[in-house]
């Protein structure tokens, strides 16, 4: 169910130079792969529109979210402190598959932020996370995953962990004879493509993409998030976040 509420900022604090972990009360639990709309509720009319972000955690009545400083929007979000008061319509759109059997989970950057939640709660007997980022003074959460699965961490210029893409260190995971039953994205789109890529070699793994697009309402009401894809059209608010390999790329 989508609930629109004022609440309450439990914690707000960097986790790395630009990117913040932040905790709001919200007793609606959400599904894998669900995003909330934030705004302030100060008065304020700049920025006028409410900013998407993905479920990152959810533990009894507290959300928590990650997020990456970009603009304007999210840099007053980083600066709301405990106590402090906060506009969230969630949970919205559909969630991420899930199966008994072995999932990847592949995220770049800030693109990790709905991979956390979603391999938490999955049945998965194996779990293994493809983690990318730009520099060692950029990764973010690596903790939190090995708490739940395998990680494979990746750094552009090898500052830490494997240097390259995440999509490259699944390749040769695969190389090596593991093969999931499930394939879960987020990142930039070039990333998840490239997973499309060497996974679409096989028809028996299915493979699912989240997909950011600009949005005015995260409700199906403005048309604003609309994408034009090899499968059709589709707003990624109300149809997504969460698409199939086989209709985006
Ligand atoms: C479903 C969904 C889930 C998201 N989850 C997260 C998350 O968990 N954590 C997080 O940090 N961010 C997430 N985002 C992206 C986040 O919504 C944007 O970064 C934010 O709205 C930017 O607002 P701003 O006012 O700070 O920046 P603006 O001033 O509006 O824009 C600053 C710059 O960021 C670019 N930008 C803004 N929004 C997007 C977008 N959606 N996609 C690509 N580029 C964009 C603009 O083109 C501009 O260059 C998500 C987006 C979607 C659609
Ligand atoms: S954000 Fe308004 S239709 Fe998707």
């Amino acid at each position: 169910m989508s609930i629109n509420l004022v609440t309450e900022v439990v914690t707000n604090r960097f986790l790395s130079g630009d990117t913040f972990l932040l905790d709001v009360k919200f007793n609606e639990k959400p599904s894998p792969g669900q995003f909330v709309m934030l705004s302030m509720v100060d008065g304020r009319t700049d920025p006028y529109l409410p900013r998407p972000i993905s479920v990152f955690d959810w533990n009894d009545g507290v959300l928590s979210l990650i997020i990456k400083v970009v603009g304007r929007g999210t840099e007053l979000l980083s600066k709301i402190r405990p106590g402090e008061k906060l506009r969230v319509v969630g949970h919205l759109g559909n969630k991420f598959p899930d199966t008994e059997g072995t999932v990847f989970y592949v995220g770049g950057g800030i693109g990790i932020a709905p991979l956390f939640y979603t391999a938490k709660m999955s049945k998965a007997s194996k779990k293994v996370f493809f983690l990318g980022f730009k520099d060692e003074a950029s990764v973010i959460a690596k903790e939190m995953f090995e708490k739940i699965g395998e990680v494979i961490l990746c750094t552009d210029d090898g500052s830490c962990g494997i240097a390259g893409y995440p999509h490259a260190a699944l390749a040769k995971k695969m190389e090596t004879g593991e093969v999931p039953d499930l394939v879960c994205t987020c990142g930039p789109e070039i990333m998840m493509e490239s997973v499309h890529r060497i996974i679409s070699q096989n028809e028996k793994i299915a493979v699912c993409h989240s997909l950011e697009a600009r949005m005015g309402c995260g409700i199906g009401a403005c048309l604003g998030c609309r994408i034009e894809t090899k499968g059709g059209n589709y707003l990624v608010c109300k149809d997504g976040p969460v698409f199939d390999g086989k209709d985006i790329f």
